[in-house]
């Protein structure tokens, strides 16, 4: 079964060719995994930008499409080899950005009425979690997993501790309340002048800090971290960064106007580093929490921020210390930010919801809901 996953949630756009082989236990095999990243566009304003990313969705999804055929050597139409044609059409349609996912969506369900080929609707969520039962190499079987699990999905526009009782069956049990985590990384970020998107560049500041010195000398807020409950809130740590960044910049500038250049360059790798182990603190504590309320016998770490290794390394060592006995399952690299081949895969768990009116129901849904 030849599956073609398009993403276009948020700023990247990103389509992609699995293979799926059904023998004893399905075979994957990502056959092209394109990602065109609206990063450019985007900088100067720090974050993304709704309408400016519809726009490059719109210019970029064609020539994606082509080059994600291209490069699985597969085409949408008839062949004389049955092998080489698509057999379904996946398509993120929420949660994410209104003119981003409508884009996505037209876009694949116009393939599917031309090409006359079955189309299905993804929830972007799923598709984050999903990912973690993928291998490291491009064919893989999916890795063996015990449920129930429990998945933290930090990304730039949310983060939801989600109990899986079985792939299909979720219960958000927590969420953020204001911004998600991913939000937070580029946040600070763009305060610091550090550029779009920030939780790379905070990660990378975090590590130059980190390989010099051990103890830090500024103690932001852990917020919400001892609440009874699983959501998180990460408003209030951005704001604390923007205190904090104003104090400092006083102190430095003497008679000169405060400003966040004339900080040192220590110093801005000891605040990136204070606030990334702030946001790390707080999702480990929570999710391992769950972990134990919830009897989980797996833990999936899934979404853009599941590429900071900082984060990755210190799930492994506080799991270790608690003596866990629970499985970890992260994504590989190229699977934690927004791609395609995450919603191919999805759409084979979901085959089973594949229907002839699709085409005509599927709707963009900027808020849709995993239950
Ligand atoms: O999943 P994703 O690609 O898009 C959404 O669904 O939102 O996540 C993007 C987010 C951005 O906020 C970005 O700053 C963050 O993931 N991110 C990271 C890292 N790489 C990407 N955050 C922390 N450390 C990283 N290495
Ligand atoms: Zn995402």
């Amino acid at each position: 079964m030849l599956i073609l996953g398009i993403e276009t949630s948020c700023d990247d756009t990103g389509i992609s060719v699995i293979r799926v082989s059904e023998k004893k236990r399905p075979v994957f095999e990502i056959l092209s995994n394109v990602v065109s990243s609206q990063i450019k566009t985007h900088a100067p304003f720090g974050g993304v930008v709704p309408n400016l990313a519809a726009r490059e969705h719109l210019k970029n999804i064609e020539p994606c499409l082509k080059t994600a055929l291209k490069e699985a050597n597969v085409k949408m139409h008839e062949t004389r080899l049955p092998a080489r044609q698509v057999d379904l059409v996946a398509v993120t349609y929420g949660p994410g950005l209104i003119p981003s996912l409508l884009i996505g969506v037209n876009f694949a369900k116009a393939l599917a009425y031309k090409y006359k080929k079955p189309i299905i609707g993804i929830n972007h969520i799923e598709a984050h979690i999903v990912a973690a039962f993928s291998g490291e190499n491009s064919k893989f079987e999916i890795r063996n997993s015990k449920f129930p699990i429990i998945a933290l999905v930090v990304s730039g526009g949310h983060t939801q501790l989600v109990l899986v009782k079985k792939i299909g069956n979720y219960k958000i049990i927590g969420e953020t309340r204001d911004d998600a985590a991913g939000e937070c990384f580029d946040k600070v970020a763009k305060l610091l002048n550090l550029g779009y998107p920030g939780g790379p560049a905070i990660s990378r500041e975090a590590e130059k800090w980190k390989s010099q010195f051990s103890i830090s000398n500024f103690q932001l807020p852990r917020p919400m971290i001892s609440h009874k409950n699983y959501d998180f809130s990460f408003s209030g740590l951005k704001t604390a960064v923007l205190y904090l960044v104003e104090k400092l910049a006083v102190r430095s500038s003497r008679k000169n106007k405060p400003r966040i250049s004339n900080l040192e360059p220590n110093i801005v790798s000891e605040l990136c580093h204070e606030a990334q182990q702030a946001i790390i603190d707080v999702l480990i504590l929570k999710t391992i929490n769950a972990a134990k309320e919830y009897q989980a016998k797996t833990i999936i770490l899934a979404g853009g921020v599941a590429a900071n290794s900082e984060l990755r390394k210190q799930f492994e060592l506080k799991m270790k210390n608690e003596k866990l006995k629970t499985d970890f399952l992260v994504p590989p690299m190229s699977l934690c930010t927004d791609n395609g081949a995450m919603i191919a895969i999805a759409a084979y768990f979901n085959r089973k919801k594949i229907k002839s009116s699709n085409w005509k129901t599927i709707k963009a849904d900027a808020n849709l809901r995993l239950s």
